[in-house]
This record gives structure tokens, sequence and C-alpha cells, in this order.
């Protein structure tokens, strides 16, 4: 399909942009400003201006077969009305699907109920007062030959963005994790690729007349997010509420209310009847250990995907982690390749094969995470060959709450990591304690 894309450039748009040309569609860009700009994926691009419905009064051409409106309101009901206006008139009669990008803030706090679906009403917060309102009047497009359909992201992660960057960007500035409103908030959140998906399966197979959360996790508890993202700004604090009067001063009082709106939302209508599958990492995984801490990356082959690569270089650290941290002797024992490892631990013990390195484990991990644990991040990657990593790992004592042990000294762990079958493994490691 040749499917005209509003807010291409944006975060989400851009991950669109990309599956659906993944996906085999040709993404003609809406962009703002007579400058071409450089998009992945793109086929083409347009001009107009949201701002000014007038300005996409030529967009949608008869080779358009869909519209999918990204593009954020401008916070006049008029306008947008008058956006959709332009953007659906030219599909009317001809059974071409026009998506909207709502959210799920139009559904209000969600309260006791377990995982709100599609079916609820709506009760908007103010941020998000009279979008019910857009979404509305796109449905009522189905009555006109158009296959309108609806799509509510929950909070949006990965690739480094979105509102969970800001948390990482305030955790970094107050240099404590914040979080909003009460301790018990949760956000529905979806993985920004995982919702890319869901728009492609949206134009291509949702009914006319359908409205999809795109939540791949129901309700994630911000305090949870906030930690995580101290993580990432390599701050480790307990997390601290700031009520919604001092995120007011901050954000302003509609955003500051939006952070603190909890809600349970489910996905789960997609899956079922879109076929979505979300597989994007948890919102906390992805904060902790994924796309929102800088990895220095040095020897990128190429024709690979580095990016991927350290990805998975990442989670080969985590799963060190979170073997390490919760005892499990076998999973600590997979990240190595049994060929010939060898380990030299922080205090100096070589331990050369698998043998020695899997006795060693059995003998002092269990019982040993019960007063303080370790958190571990990877700092540098060098790709000696496509298939050789040495990695640079900073290693911090903390506390079984993920505070820091501010008396105890840093690990510097160096891991040759070894790609075979496709997994990566740790063909040699050598810790060392940062003195003084
Ligand atoms: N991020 C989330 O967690 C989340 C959650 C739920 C719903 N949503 C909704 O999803 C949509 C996209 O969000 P996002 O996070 O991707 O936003 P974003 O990163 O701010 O991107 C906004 C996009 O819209 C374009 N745009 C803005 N004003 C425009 C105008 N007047 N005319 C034409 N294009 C304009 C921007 O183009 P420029 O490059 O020219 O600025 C950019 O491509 C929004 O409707 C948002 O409300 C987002």
């Amino acid at each position: 399909m040749k499917v005209l894309l509003t807010g291409a450039t944006g975060y989400i748009g851009s991950a669109v942009s990309e599956h659906l040309a993944a996906a085999g569609h040709r993404v003609v860009a809406l962009i703002r400003g007579a400058e071409p700009r450089p998009g992945r994926g793109w086929h083409a691009q347009v001009v107009g201006d949201t701002a000014d419905p007038a300005s996409l009064a030529g967009a949608v051409t008869p080779e358009i077969d869909a519209v999918i409106h990204l593009a954020p309101p401008s916070g006049d009901v008029d306008v947008d009305t008058a956006v959709v206006d332009a953007l659906a008139t030219p599909l009317r009669g001809t059974g071409r699907p026009f998506v909207y990008t709502s959210g799920v803030w139009v559904l209000g706090a969600t309260g006791e109920a377990q995982e709100v679906g599609e079916e609820t009403p709506t009760d908007p917060i103010d941020i998000v007062g009279y979008r019910p309102r857009i979404e509305e009047r796109v449905l009522a497009e189905v009555a006109e030959g158009v296959r309108a359909v609806v799509v509510r992201p929950g909070i949006v992660y990965g690739r480094g963005g979105g509102i969970p960057a800001l948390l990482v960007d305030r955790a970094r500035r107050q240099g404590v994790p914040e979080y909003y409103g009460d301790e018990d908030v949760r956000w529905p959140t979806v993985h920004v690729d995982d919702l890319a998906e869901l728009f492609v399966a949206a134009v291509e197979r949702a009914e006319a007349g359908t409205v999809w959360h795109g939540v791949g996790e129901s309700a994630v508890a911000v305090r949870d997010l906030a930690r995580a993202a101290g993580r990432a700004a390599g701050v480790l604090a307990a997390p601290q509420v700031v009520t919604v009067e001092q995120a007011a001063e901050v954000f302003g009082p509609l955003f500051a209310d939006a952070l603190a709106l909890d809600q349970s939302v489910s996905g789960a209508a997609a899956r079922a009847v879109l076929g979505w599958q979300p597989s994007g990492p948890g919102a906390v995984a992805e904060l902790a250990w994924g796309s929102y801490r800088p990895v220095e990356v040095f020897g990128a082959p190429d024709g690979t995907d580095a990016e991927a690569e350290v990805t998975a270089i990442r989670r080969l650290v985590a799963e060190v982690e979170h073997a390490q941290q919760n005892e499990l002797v076998d999973r600590f024992l997979s990240v190595f390749r049994r060929e010939d490892p060898v380990w030299t631990t922080g205090h100096g013990k070589r331990l050369s094969g698998f043998e020695e390195i899997a006795a060693f484990t059995r003998k002092v991990l269990p019982g040993a995470m019960t007063e303080s644990t370790a958190v571990y991040d990877v700092e540098r990657v060098l790709f000696l060959r496509p298939d050789v990593a040495a990695v640079n790992v900073r290693q911090q004592p903390v506390r079984q709450d993920g505070t820091r042990i501010t008396d105890r000294p840093e690990g510097r762990p160096f891991y040759i990591l070894v790609k075979e079958d496709g997994t990566w493994r740790v063909g040699a490691a050598q810790n060392t304690v940062v003195a003084g």
C-alpha cells in the first residue's frame, strides 16, 4: 500500500515508517516546511502542516491507499476536526483505511478495575479533553465508506525515547529518580517497535469502526520505571515520589496530571483479533539495561546491525546480573562458552575451563547475595571482529533494594565475548576492583 503518514519524523512515526517499509508498503511522509527531510523507510514526501488544514488539501491523492495520522493534536478542536476532514474526505466511498492516533489518556484513571478494554467509555483527563470527540469524528467516516480505525497507544518506550526518557533526564538532573502523584501509580506501556507493528496490522486488516489499545504491559508500577530510569542515569538511589503540585511547577498542571494518572489498560483485543504479537523487552528492562543508557561502541562491523549486536551484548550482561542477584547457578553458567573459558575473579582467583568455573560458582553463589549484590552496566564495546567483542563493564555494589553501598569499591569487569551459533557468550572474563 502507498501510505500517507503524518508525524513521520517523530518518535513513533520514525518507527512506523520503518515497519511499514519492512512490510512492503510505500511511505509518503507528510512533513512541514519546504526543505526535504531525511527519513528511513520513506518512499516520498509531501509538504503539509496540520496546524493549517487548508495546506493538506492535495495530500491525499488518488494513489494514496491509506492514511495514518500520527501528528499530535493542535490544541484547537476545530483545527483538528478540519484536519480529519481534509485527510479523510478524499477516501470516502473507497473503503480505504484511515488510522487515527489517540492515546490511553482518553480513558482517565481506571481505578480498581483490572485491564480496561476498548469497550470502556472514555473519561479523558484535561490534557486530552476533546480527543474523544476527534475519535468520534474519525469513526463517523465509516458511514461515508472509509475504513476508519483508532489506535490508542499506552506510554511508549524504547529506542531511548518517549516519556520514559524524561524520567531518565530528571533522575540525572536531580540526582534521584522521581515519579509522580503517589506510590501506586501505574502506566500502561508499549515498546515503540511493537506499537509500529500494531499500526501495520491496523492499516492492513483492522475492520472499519474499530478501536485498539496499543498496550504491551497493562500496568507497570511507575516507581519501578523510576528506579530503572535512575539506573539508566547512573543514579542508584531510592526513587522519590513527587506530588502533582510540585510536578506542575516543572511540567505545567496538565502534563503533571497525566504523569500521575493511574491506569491499567488491556491490549488483549489487538493480540486476539489482529494477531499483534508484542515482543520487545518490558519497559523496566528496557530502561535499566537497554537503549536509555549510552554505550561507547568501536569497530562496529560494516554490513551488520551494530545496534542489534550491542543490544544482545547488553542482554548478556543483564543476564549475568540477574543470575547473580538471584543466585541462579545454572543461568550464571549459561553465559559462558563451554570450550575453555577463563574467569579471573575480583580477588584475582583464576578459574580455567568450564568445570572449574562451574564448581566455584556452585560453591560461592548460593547464599552470597543475602546482604548485598551488584549491578552491571555495559560502558564500552569494541568489536575486534564481527563475532568477537571486548566489553568494559561497570560493577557497583548495591543493597537488595537497589540503592548504592557507598563504602564498598566498584569493580571493572572486562569480558571477551564470542558469538557462536548466533549467541554471544563469555570466552574470557576478568574483574578488577577500583582501588581508592
Ligand atoms: N509518545 C507517547 O508515549 C504517546 C502515547 C500515546 C499517544 N501518543 C500520540 O502519538 C502521536 C505521535 O506522538 P510522538 O510521541 O511520536 O510525537 P513526536 O515525537 O513529538 O512527533 C510529532 C510528529 O508530528 C509532527 N508534527 C507536529 N506538528 C505538526 C504540524 N503542525 N504539521 C505537521 N506535522 C507536525 C512532527 O514533525 P516535526 O519533525 O516537523 O516536528 C513529528 O513528526 C501524537 O498524537 C501523540 O499524542 C504518543
